[in-house]
């Protein structure tokens, strides 16, 4: 039988590549996380990683990189978490808390790129402002991005990547550059992005039959 979500909590609470409400380095890390890895190389984000499958995946292909995924699931934490210790990956971490809040761990331009890996579309006009492409997490993003970063969008979903590339397309606040864009990635050159990597959703909707959508640009 697989562990409880109470027995997994308990579990990255003693995991040194988990940062998390009550440990002392959730309130000291912003502007830190280099000395965190022991290193100057680039930093690289996951956002709402579920089980992080991009970060780990990415971390074991490019070693002198180092990779934070972040999401407010102890449980997919625990997974991702986990992966990493077992494949001796020294460049990864995972910091649970609320996307909304990163700019209180990340210093200005101290993070690369960001990944935003098959975030839930919430089609509800009153939810869009969950939408993790929405002009103010946008705005969260371009406060820790470096201005050389690029964003990066992989999703099963239309609305979602209809939404965001309209967004993307026409807002003079978001001014994005360099927007690549295509509605099926497994038959686009961009798919060299992707390593052969997938995540956990992807997976579950490619089995299901559903074109993998990608957008990239920056800000
Ligand atoms: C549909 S899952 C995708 C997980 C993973 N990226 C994958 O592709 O398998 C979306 C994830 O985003 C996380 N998430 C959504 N909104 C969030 C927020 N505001 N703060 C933190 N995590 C969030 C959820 O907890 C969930 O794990």
């Amino acid at each position: 039988m697989g562990r409880s979500k109470r027995e997994r909590f308990a579990i990255i609470a003693q995991k040194k590549n988990v940062i998390e409400e009550g440990k002392e380095l959730y309130t000291t890390i912003k502007g830190n996380w280099n000395s965190f890895f022991e290193n100057k190389h680039k930093i690289v984000l996951e956002v709402g990683c579920g089980k992080g499958d991009y970060t780990t995946g990415m971390a074991a292909l490019f070693p002198n990189t180092n990779f934070i995924g972040t999401d407010i699931k102890g449980a997919r934490i625990w997974k991702g978490s986990s992966i990493a210790e077992e494949k001796n990956l020294n460049n990864v971490a995972f910091l649970r808390t609320q996307i909304e809040l990163l700019d209180q761990f990340f210093a200005p331009q101290e993070i690369d790129d960001i990944w935003i890996t098959f975030p839930d579309p919430r089609p509800r006009d009153k939810d869009e402002k969950h939408r993790l492409t929405c002009e103010k997490f946008i705005e969260v993003y371009r406060k820790i991005l470096k201005n050389s970063g690029t964003i990066h969008l992989k999703t099963d979903s239309d609305f979602l990547y209809d939404y965001t590339l309209d967004l993307v397309k026409s807002s003079k606040t978001i001014a994005a550059k360099n927007l690549v864009f295509t509605s099926d990635v497994y038959q686009s050159d961009l798919l060299k992005d992707h390593h052969g990597l997938t995540t956990t959703y992807e997976r579950r909707f490619l089995a299901e039959g559903k074109k993998i959508k990608y957008l990239k640009f920056n800000l």
